[in-house]
């Protein structure tokens, strides 16, 4: 059942060009200039009375919604907030019927979730949700669905669901961009064209394995491994060290890169392993000189960049490229080196992966 190999988060991590490739299937066509989805009833009429957006799910899926509102802001121009759920529920959000509602949700059963969702619905909010179990209780509830076509997820350590979750937020953000009008035909064939290269993409990045195994042999004793990036390497950033937390138990946090100056550089000593995403181009400068700031530290960086930009080799102890895409998209093939990482990481440890302790797959009590 684990098609040859020695645990399910590693099968399912493996599984990603597919699954990337059936969340798009009937949906992202070339050649076609429409998004389709069967599920998504939401009409430009009703898009136009919307004023904002919230998006709310926990963990794993609150770090694929943080990627959300950046390429939803970014594309259909709709001011996106995103919320933990337990925190939303309990701090009075302003909720009426100009208010669109995405929950994420792999399980679809999430507590918290639910609870947000029947919060917002009990306001006259629209809710879409972004579920992988056909027929789930947030499916039922909401008022649209765009199901993630990851299969069946075992290992406790959320994988191939989150890379679906981005997938679905570039679905939705498009597709809001394409009904509001805020993005013209000529843009949308550009992401589309390149959304269509992820699956063989996300293949070149796990063909890299080794040299993660390698930098996981030589840092599996470590007590804190950091975690830094900013804009959408942020948001990546933070999933990468919640995987490495919850299956190898390492203490991990991920900064945003420009905030560590004020606060967070103090932690900064002999020895300590970063991991610095620098994929996103407007940001790569500023990116390099954080890098610096840290070395100068004693830091120990394993840098992540796109293929070309070879700058960080002068600064980091050791650099990994992942194949170039859009800025927008670069989330989707940086997340699988990080999940390789904590992987390697747990393994070398000896932790039980698929069965971290203390963690459920599905979180059913608030
Ligand atoms: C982490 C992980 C969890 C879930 C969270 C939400 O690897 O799996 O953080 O993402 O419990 O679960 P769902 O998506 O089922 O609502």
């Amino acid at each position: 059942e684990k098609g040859g190999f020695e645990h399910f988060m590693i099968k399912e991590i493996h599984e990603q060009p597919k699954a990337i490739k059936d969340t798009m299937t009937s949906r992202i066509m070339a050649d076609c200039d429409e998004i389709k989805l069967d599920d998504i009833k939401l009409t430009s009429e009703q898009l136009k009375n919307i004023d904002r957006i919230y998006i709310v799910a926990c963990g794993t899926a609150y770090h694929a919604g943080m990627v959300g509102k950046y390429v939803i802001e970014k594309l259909a121009k709709i001011p996106v907030e995103v919320d933990i759920a337990s925190e939303f529920r309990y701090r009075d959000p302003i909720i009426n019927e100009k208010t669109l509602m995405i929950v994420v949700s792999q399980s679809g059963e999430t507590a918290d979730t639910l609870a947000a969702l029947k919060q917002a619905k009990s306001k006259g909010a629209r809710v879409i949700a972004v579920t992988n179990v056909v027929g789930s209780s947030v499916a039922r509830e909401a008022d649209d669905v765009l199901y993630t076509w990851a299969g069946p997820e075992i290992a406790v350590a959320s994988t191939k669901a989150y890379v679906t979750q981005l997938i679905a937020m570039y679905i939705i953000a498009l597709y809001l961009a394409r009904l509001n009008g805020n993005i013209s035909v000529e843009e949308y064939r550009q992401i589309r064209d390149e959304m269509l290269t992820l699956p063989e993409k996300s293949q070149e990045v796990l063909d890299q394995k080794e040299e993660l195994q390698k930098f996981a042999a030589s840092n599996y004793m470590h007590k804190d491994i950091y975690y830094i990036g900013r804009g959408l390497d942020f948001a990546v950033a933070l999933e990468g060290s919640l995987k490495l937390k919850e299956i190898s138990y390492i203490h991990s946090d991920a900064y945003a890169a420009g905030e560590l100056k004020h606060g967070s550089i103090a932690l900064i000593e002999k020895g300590v392993p970063v991991i610095a995403l620098a994929s996103q181009s407007e940001l790569y400068d500023k990116m390099v000189s954080n890098i610096k700031e840290i070395v100068s530290r004693g830091a120990k960086v394993i840098g992540f960049a796109f293929e070309g930009n070879s700058e960080i080799e002068k600064t980091v102890n050791q650099a990994v490229y992942i194949p170039k895409t859009l800025d927008i998209l670069a989330p989707v093939l940086l997340v699988i080196p990080l999940q390789l990482l904590a992987y390697y990481t747990a393994v070398e440890k000896g932790c039980d992966v698929d069965k971290p302790r203390n963690l459920a797959k599905s979180v059913t009590v608030e």
